[in-house]
């Protein structure tokens, strides 16, 4: 990525730290999040701004935690993503982010709970981040971990990061191709 931009995800996550101050867990899982965003982003060979858009709204996702806690007493996707924009825009203008960079990333914060008609490398990257670092906090099960994995997942780096992290086989697509075979008869 362009050292103006690796500068200003820098700024942004010490920002959001600073914002998630006292909640360590937290803090924790953005970072992680972050890093398996930005490994995903740099293997499938995302464009500069891609990355960008990527790594600041990995930063960013989960920012509207707190607001949706005190405000619907609860931390439930749906309420994440009603709750994030706001604070993540206050995050972002300082740190010469464009406006069309803005909207799209806090649209990313908006639907990164919605796994319908995921379009875009960074929506699509940013979804396999979340559920490779919620998948290990949350104590998944295999089953749940290879069902969302069989849903969701897309990226070849993705797939491949989540089945060494959980010891599982590779995806098995023979039955799919069996369904697109009958489908297309
Ligand atoms: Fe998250």
């Amino acid at each position: 990525m362009h050292t103006d931009h690796t500068a200003a995800i820098d700024h942004l996550l010490q920002a959001a730290i600073v914002f998630d101050r006292g909640d360590a867990r937290r803090i924790q899982h953005l970072l992680k999040v972050h890093t398996f965003a930005a490994l995903i982003g740099r293997l499938e060979g995302l464009d500069d701004e891609t990355q960008y858009r990527l790594e600041a709204a990995a930063v960013l996702h989960d920012i509207g935690i707190h607001e949706a806690e005190r405000t619907y007493g609860s931390s439930a996707g749906k309420y994440q993503e009603l709750t994030g924009p706001r604070p993540a825009r206050g995050l972002l203008a300082p740190l010469g982010f464009t406006a069309e960079q803005t909207d799209r990333i806090c649209w990313l914060i908006a639907h990164h709970h919605t796994y319908t008609n995921v379009e875009g490398s960074d929506y699509q990257i940013l979804l396999e981040a979340d559920f490779l670092v919620n998948a290990y906090e949350d104590n998944l099960s295999a089953d749940a971990i290879r069902s969302f994995r069989d849903r969701i997942f897309r990226t070849r780096t993705g797939i491949e990061l989540l089945n060494a992290s959980y010891g599982l086989q590779e995806k098995d697509f023979s039955s799919e191709n069996a369904a697109e075979q009958l489908s297309a008869k």
